[in-house]
């Protein structure tokens, strides 16, 4: 086995009416005044945010709650956020909501903490060394943030925009309520974007530098399987609580660590996660949605790697898909196309024609490159390990 370290801290609470034991949860981690963090509309129409609010001022917690987090969340948000959350002398952020929210809420748990920093700082380089602590209302499959040590931001005071992720322990939240029922609401699409993203946490793992560990790749292949089965009966029936529920807990393992143990390559990561810099350059100038961006570049990027192990590709096709070919090359390829034919199933693009509604430039691709790599300052991937021109091919080899 290779060497690793797992940490996962997150309590997690499942199941139908999970959420009536957040102010429970809120009191175990030490909360007494609560501030929330929420998105859009969705979590006000469906009542959810005032069935929390309710629960935790029932059991004697102060609240305020804000919204106005977007998809592709932003600096300017987190910030303002900030500032409330000073003002009310918050000891406690609970997001309710999805990736988005979850990490503007990690944000603002950092910055209240440090409010000699601002929160940009935290993605520029300053070490996070102090955070107030985090908990989850999750309300869509997809980023696994309710379990990762990673936060995103875009930074929208920048032009172009930049969108940038930091991974730290202090990311990880106490717990994470997770009723399927909850997600039962969102449009097709975002489920489908959740189940391409949820994929790709386990994908980004799978295709790594350093491999060896048995027991971690038959998990991130059943994993695989279940998504692949799940996922798109979620996309026909938001209200099969068997595949929400699924898909649910899909998400939260795939982005735990457990699909990657003894990955770890050069990169201070566990994995290769070229596919989400691709992806992450796409939503910081087009503000696409971020599963949709991974499924557009995925097999392009997979047929510009696979030299580096066809093996690996392979088994992934024989493993996941019960692909018979003899032939590793063919069979690596087949695993490919069956995965593009899943993310289809989703109502996911499979190119950037198809994601951005028209084929993109050579000027556009190269803008893109331009801002994946941090303006020609690093390389991106340990699989194989990904240099401007390298990802200007692959731009060009998913244009349409
Ligand atoms: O804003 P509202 O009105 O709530 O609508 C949201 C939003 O439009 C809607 N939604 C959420 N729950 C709903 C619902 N609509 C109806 N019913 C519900 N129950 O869904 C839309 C998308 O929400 P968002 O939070 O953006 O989705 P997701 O969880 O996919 O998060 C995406 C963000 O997470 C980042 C992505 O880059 C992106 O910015 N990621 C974060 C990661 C992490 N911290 O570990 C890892 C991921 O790889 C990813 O990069
Ligand atoms: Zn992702």
């Amino acid at each position: 086995m290779e060497k690793f370290v797992y940490y996962a801290p997150t309590e997690i609470v499942f199941g139908r009416e999970a959420e009536l034991q957040t102010a429970a949860q809120v009191k175990k981690y030490g909360g007494h005044k609560v501030f929330v963090v929420y998105g859009g509309q969705s979590a006000v129409k469906s009542g959810l945010i005032d069935r929390i609010t309710a629960n935790l001022k029932e059991n004697g917690l102060e609240v305020l709650a804000e919204g106005g987090v977007v998809p592709n969340p932003l600096v300017s948000t987190a910030r303002r956020m900030v500032q409330s959350a000073l003002a009310f002398g918050a000891d406690f952020i609970l997001a309710v909501g999805g990736g988005s929210v979850i990490d503007t809420a990690k944000g603002v748990a950092h910055a209240v903490a440090s409010p000699e920093h601002d929160i940009w700082d935290f993605w520029s380089g300053t070490k996070v060394t102090k955070s107030l602590p985090i908990g989850t209302v999750l309300t869509i499959s997809a980023a696994g943030s309710e379990t990762s040590n990673s936060a995103v931001l875009t930074n929208d005071t920048k032009e172009p925009p930049t969108k940038r992720g930091i991974n730290t322990d202090f990311n990880r939240c106490r717990f994470a309520i997770m009723n399927p029922e909850l997600t039962m609401t969102l449009p097709k699409y975002q489920i489908g974007a959740g189940a391409a993203d949820i994929f790709m946490h386990t994908s980004e793992r799978y295709f790594a530098a350093i491999l060896g560990n048995h027991l971690t790749d038959e998990i991130a292949e059943g994993l695989f399987r279940t998504i692949v089965h799940y996922g798109p009966i979620g996309v026909r029936e938001p209200d099969n609580y068997e595949a929400m529920s699924e898909i649910m807990w899909c998400g939260s393992v795939s982005h735990v660590g457990l699909t990657g143990l003894g990955s770890k390559g050069d990169t201070p990561r566990d994995g290769d996660w070229a596919c989400h810099q691709l992806g992450m350059a796409i939503s910081a100038l087009y503000d696409s949605t971020h599963g949709a961006t991974l499924t557009a570049v995925w097999a392009a990027w997979c047929r510009y790697v696979m030299d580096e192990n066809v093996g690996r590709f392979a088994r992934f096709a024989r493993k996941v898909y019960g692909v018979t070919e003899e032939d590793d090359r063919k069979a690596a390829e087949a695993g490919i196309v069956k995965t593009n034919e899943y993310f289809i199933s989703l109502g996911m693009p499979v190119s950037l024609a198809e994601l951005l509604g028209h084929e993109p430039s050579d000027e556009e691709i190269e803008k893109i490159a331009v801002e994946c790599t941090y303006d020609r300052t690093r390389t991106i991937g340990s699989f194989k390990s990904l240099a401007y021109d390298d990802i200007v091919a692959i731009y060009r080899n998913c244009r349409n």
